[in-house]
């Protein structure tokens, strides 16, 4: 029997006998995957000056990955790293959704970012943009206050690091 489940960090519906391990759309963990009619998930936060400009950043870092992984689908020339900056962008364009409910915007700004031919330097700079990425969420996640907030960007925090881990391994 299918059922109905739903993604806490992201808000995303997803249809399955089982819930998945990680959330299809967002790649938040299991954990945050429940069934939907269980689920409350709030994007009305109240955000204090530092929350706020902490999502800004988010959003913006989000864009400019999401449009470099894009580009690298499209341009890099190996075949399974055009599939696997596919994935990652589309996981980044979510997560820049995430923060444009957050930051209550009405669309999305498109980004652009150039990239490689070459498939390893693409993933020299996907693990560069990686770890950037986790180290801001981890100090944003610090620096906040609110349960809501603090819970994104943790959650964002263990994707972002499963994302370095895809790259790491393809490096050695
Ligand atoms: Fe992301
Ligand atoms: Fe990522
Ligand atoms: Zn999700």
């Amino acid at each position: 029997m299918v059922k109905l489940w739903r993604c806490e960090i992201c808000g995303d519906p997803y249809i399955g006998e089982t819930p998945p391990n990680n959330c299809p759309f967002c790649g938040a963990h299991g954990k945050y995957i429940k069934e939907a009619k269980d689920l409350n998930v709030n994007f009305n936060v109240e955000l204090n000056e530092k929350d706020k400009a902490n999502a800004e950043h988010a959003l913006k870092v989000e864009i400019s990955n999401a449009a470099f992984y894009f580009c690298a689908a499209e341009k890099t020339d190996d075949p399974e790293g055009k599939l696997l900056f596919k994935a990652l962008g589309k996981v980044e364009a979510e997560h820049a959704s995430i923060w444009k409910k957050i930051l209550k915007l009405d669309s999305i700004p498109k980004g652009s970012e150039s990239c490689f031919v070459r498939n390893r330097e693409n993933l020299e700079d996907s693990h560069a943009r990686e770890t950037r990425a986790i180290d801001f969420y981890r100090r944003a996640q610090a620096e906040s206050a609110n349960e809501r907030v603090k819970q994104i960007f943790g959650a964002l925090v263990e994707v972002e690091t499963d994302h370095l881990h895809l790259s790491e391994e393809r490096l050695k």
